[in-house]
């Protein structure tokens, strides 16, 4: 049977808890113990503020109206901009790109940067952990311009063979598009060989930030990647925004992704000129109420420290592993020395799905399925997983009335 732990954790949890509303209800009669982080993180209270604000007291279109709505818009707006260079250490503001998230952070690269630069024979290189989100758009691309695509192989562990997969770089070798960290296994990826090692052959590195934005420090300036890309959903703030960062002197000379307002300096029938960067990627009216709502979330962040957070979900995965370890008749999927908070388990006996609704009987939220990754899925010979994902307000009690709760599924098929 699983035993308890201390919770050594330097957060004030419960205070934490206390900021996001959606966490106290019950769900099925059992209290909700929400474990689906990596797919979407809950709200706290200063983001939905942040969003009814705008909306009460200066919903305005920004960058053009002559009236003060407009101008306090468009200078929370480009606040927000600052703010998220400061938590990414982007050198400049304007390299931040406001994106629907980041999904359309990735395609924007392949098709602004991919479709201008890439030739017949070149190649692009992803890796076997990737996210469905960062392998399409580059076969899309590599498809159009007769490119090739090439896989850095992953290990049993979930962790990637890096010598096979350094050794993938070449001449020929123009974009590296990889995740600092798995969706669905949590390994935390050895980026930096693989941006050195690319730089030196010439070619670009795009690091899909969508798991990593919130549980590490990332310094952009400090990892030397060209691109950074995450979405708002995953560090507390709302859908449907997210942000591409990009150094300068690539930005300047990609195409824009999308035509419009706002991206242009002049247009005519015969010629259009492009506005400078950030601009010339935000085509249209931007979401302008969820950037706003997604600076309060980085400020909600750097609040309580993105150490201190990282080392309490530590702590929880740390108890997951212990726990799940001791129980007969559960693997974990994906044990990389380096993980955020994520577990990837099977309970033998059972697809992972009926896990999935059995565990959701209890309150107990987590993903099941492919997590939009069947290439790797494919290599481990699974359909998929069951995944519990943690955040700064789950708990080590949380921790345990999961693991109690698949010790006894997996009890009834032992009997
Ligand atoms: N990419 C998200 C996940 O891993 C949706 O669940």
């Amino acid at each position: 049977m699983v035993e308890k732990t201390m919770d050594t954790s330097v957060l004030d949890i419960q205070r934490i808890r206390a900021e996001f509303p959606i966490l106290h209800q019950e769900v099925n009669g059992f209290p909700l113990v929400y474990l689906d982080n990596a797919a979407t993180t809950q709200k706290p209270v200063s983001v939905i503020k942040a969003l009814t604000d705008y909306y009460e007291g200066y919903n305005s279109n920004i960058h053009r109206g002559a009236h003060h709505l407009a101008a306090k818009a468009t200078d929370v707006f480009e606040q927000a901009r600052v703010s998220i260079a400061e938590f990414i250490h982007a050198p400049e503001a304007e390299e931040v790109i406001f994106t629907k998230g980041t999904t359309d952070g990735i395609n924007l690269v392949a098709h602004g940067y991919g479709r201008k630069f890439l030739q017949a024979g070149d190649e692009i290189l992803i890796s076997g952990l990737e996210h469905h989100s960062n392998i399409v758009p580059w076969q899309m691309i590599a498809e159009e311009k007769g490119a090739a695509l090439r896989v850095i192989p992953v290990l049993e562990s979930g962790e990637w063979d890096i010598e096979a997969g350094l050794a993938l770089i070449n001449e020929r070798t123009k974009i590296v598009a990889i995740n600092h960290v798995s969706n669905a296994l949590g390994t935390i990826n050895p980026v930096d060989v693989f941006i050195k090692k690319a730089h030196s052959f010439g070619a670009v590195v795009l690091l899909d930030g969508a798991q990593s934005a919130s549980h590490l420090h990332v310094d952009v300036k400090a990892l030397n990647c060209d691109f950074y890309v995450f979405s708002g959903h995953k560090v507390y703030g709302p859908t449907g925004c997210g942000v591409l960062y990009g150094k300068r002197a690539l930005l300047e000379k990609m195409n824009p992704y999308q035509g419009g307002g706002e991206m242009i300096k002049e247009v005519s029938f015969t010629k259009t000129t492009y506005n400078e960067i950030p601009f010339k990627f935000e085509a249209g009216t931007p979401n302008i109420a969820d950037v706003i709502a997604l600076k309060a979330a980085i400020a909600y962040i750097e609040s309580y420290g993105r150490e201190q957070i990282a080392a309490h979900e530590d702590e929880l995965l740390q108890t997951a592993t212990r726990l799940f370890a001791q129980i007969e008749g559960v693997r974990i999927v994906g044990t990389a020395k380096e993980k955020i908070g994520v577990l990837s388990f099977l309970v033998d006996g059972y697809h992972p799905f009926d896990v999935g609704m059995l565990l959701d009987a209890l309150g107990i939220a987590v993903r099941t399925g492919h997590h939009c990754v069947q290439p790797l899925m494919a290599q481990f010979g699974i359909e998929g997983t069951v995944r519990a994902s943690f955040a700064m307000y789950n708990t080590l009690d949380e921790v345990e009335k999961l693991a109690k709760a698949v010790e006894r599924l997996a009890q009834k098929k032992r009997k």
